[in-house]
């Protein structure tokens, strides 16, 4: 991880080597597409299972479930804003995403863990904006707990260069 506990990496978030993997569900937490599905897909059924117990979960929280054939322990699933403009409460649901998500892994003892880029597939929130939340809602977290370590998982090149970017612009602060 070098000076940073922050990582910024390319691949498939479900062959990630972590204590818990980040899932952006939806609020049934039924499963779903993208980063959802391929989760589920590699979890196997027994985490739509132990979702199905959850009641699902309100836009912003997190919860945590098992992870079963995954290599990660646990699953932190979170629901993120679907993007409507940016006037509706977004930004601040999209960073409770990160606050609750790492909030919860530090209950569970998780030492590592990999988010996916929350919310900027079928939730179109703009991939500029939710890089810059992301980065810095970690980067406060582990100011107060630097025992931890995050990766960020970019499933693009273009997601890359952007959270390449808003780490690099966090950097000053
Ligand atoms: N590994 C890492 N990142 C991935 C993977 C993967 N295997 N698959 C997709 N992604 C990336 C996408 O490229 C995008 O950058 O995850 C990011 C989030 O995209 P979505 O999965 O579409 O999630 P989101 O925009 O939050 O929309 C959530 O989509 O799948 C449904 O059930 C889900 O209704 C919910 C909605």
């Amino acid at each position: 991880m070098g000076k940073h506990s922050i990582e910024i990496v390319a691949g498939d978030i479900v062959r990630m080597e972590v204590d818990a993997i980040v899932n952006a569900a939806n609020s049934s937490l039924l499963g779903g597409g993208g980063v959802d599905g391929a989760i589920h897909r590699a979890a196997g059924p027994r985490l739509l299972e132990e979702c199905r117990a959850l009641g699902g979960c309100p836009t912003g929280e997190a919860k945590i479930t098992r992870g079963y054939d995954l290599p990660a322990r646990y699953v932190i699933h979170t629901v993120g804003p679907i993007w409507h403009g940016g006037d509706q409460g977004e930004e601040k649901l999209l960073a409770n995403c990160y606050r609750n998500s790492l909030h919860l892994a530090l209950e569970k003892n998780v030492k590592t863990i990999a988010f996916p880029s929350i919310s900027t597939g079928a939730y179109r929130f703009p991939i500029e904006e939710a890089a810059r939340i992301a980065v810095q809602e970690v980067r406060n977290f582990l100011a107060a707990h630097p025992e931890m370590r995050v990766s960020l998982v970019c499933f693009s090149e273009n997601d890359l260069a952007q959270y390449r970017h808003a780490l690099r612009e966090t950097e000053n602060h």
